[in-house]
């Protein structure tokens, strides 16, 4: 049996790599509930997104 696997470290520079310029790694709007990890960073042009890069804005 082996159908979990962690593939990302969940750091907190991991979270922040990806907020500070989304753009390179998301799938297109219409593909957001398509399991296919070969879609991520797809999206041309990429959407318009605001993740939060305050302290605040993950550490409640
Ligand atoms: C692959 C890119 C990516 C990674 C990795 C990522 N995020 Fe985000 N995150 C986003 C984007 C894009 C948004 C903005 C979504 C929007 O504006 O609709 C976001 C939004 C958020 C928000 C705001 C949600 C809200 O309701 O305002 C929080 C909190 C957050 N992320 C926490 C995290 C944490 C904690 C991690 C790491 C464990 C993480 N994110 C990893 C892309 C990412
Ligand atoms: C995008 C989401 C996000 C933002 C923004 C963010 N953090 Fe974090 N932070 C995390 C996550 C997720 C962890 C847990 C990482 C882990 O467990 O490996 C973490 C862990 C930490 C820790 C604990 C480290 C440890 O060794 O236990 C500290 C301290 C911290 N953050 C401070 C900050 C400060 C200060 C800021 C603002 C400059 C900030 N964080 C902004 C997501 C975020």
């Amino acid at each position: 049996m082996d159908v979990v696997r962690q593939v990302e470290p969940l750091s907190m520079a991991w979270c922040l790599d990806c907020h500070r310029n989304p753009g390179p790694r998301i799938r297109p709007l219409d593909q957001i509930t398509n399991m296919d990890p070969s879609l991520s960073g797809t999206a041309q042009p990429p959407r318009t997104l605001n993740p939060p890069q305050t302290c605040s804005g993950c550490h409640r």
